[in-house]
């Protein structure tokens, strides 16, 4: 694991846009596996500054929420429109979950087919209960995409977008799933993941912890900003 400390959030997620910039370069028919929240806003406006050719990717997001359709304000489908694809030249093809599918847990499974060949970049962020995508707490690491129960903590954490009422399921990509990734990039910023970045380091790989199962992939890099590095051994 390589693990990359900027001063600020803004450098840290500049770098992340550069790495992903890069990727897309080096190799134009890339499958690329993307995250949404937060953290990940200032690293798809740098993104989109920097315009890759997107139109040989196919990108795969780690989750979306249950019930709600593509064109919600809160649905993961309109953030990736509003923060990435709709800003750039050439938008990648993508695959999303279909929150509103009628048998969701049919849904979860036709995406799990979707990711059977692995994509080779995995972008993550990062729960302060330690979660990758939607993998709360007792997710095993054999875990694929499957319907999750959001914890209270998770749905207090996104509320906003929902006016106060965060969905209570969504599809997750599962443990399993993100570590068939061939390289796996996590960003992290801001003292609120602080205690999570120093458990994903040094808590014992398990459920406890899904962000722990990353130790055992051989090929992670971790991006952080100080205040979220501030518990690092
Ligand atoms: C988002 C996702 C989540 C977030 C995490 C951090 O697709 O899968 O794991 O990366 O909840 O969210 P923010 O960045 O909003 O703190």
């Amino acid at each position: 694991m390589q693990l990359i400390t900027h001063p600020t959030a803004e450098a840290a997620a500049l770098d992340v846009a550069h790495r992903l910039c890069a990727a897309i370069t080096a190799a134009p028919e890339m499958r690329l596996g993307l995250a949404t929240g937060g953290t990940m806003q200032p690293v798809y406006g740098a993104l989109a500054g920097l315009d890759p050719d997107m139109s040989g990717v196919t990108t795969f997001n780690l989750d979306e929420y249950v019930g709600v359709s593509r064109d919600h304000p809160g649905s993961y489908h309109r953030y990736m429109q509003d923060m990435l694809f709709h800003r750039l030249t050439r938008p990648p093809t993508a695959h999303l979950p279909q929150g509103d599918a009628p048998d969701p847990g049919a849904e979860a499974a036709r995406y799990e087919a979707l990711l059977a060949r692995g994509v080779d970049l995995q972008l993550l962020g990062l729960g302060a209960n330690g979660h990758i995508g939607f993998n709360e707490p007792g997710s095993t690491g054999d875990s694929r995409t499957r319907v999750v129960t959001l914890t209270p903590a998770t749905r207090a954490a996104n509320a906003a977008a929902f006016g106060g009422e965060t969905p209570a399921q969504a599809i997750s990509m599962g443990v399993a799933s993100i570590l068939s990734a061939r390289a796996i990039l996590l960003l992290a910023t801001g003292v609120r993941k602080a205690e999570a970045v120093g458990r994903l380091l040094q808590d014992p790989i398990g459920p406890a912890c899904p962000a722990t199962y990353l130790r055992a992939h051989p090929e992670v890099t971790v991006v952080l900003d100080a205040a979220a590095a501030q518990e690092v051994p």
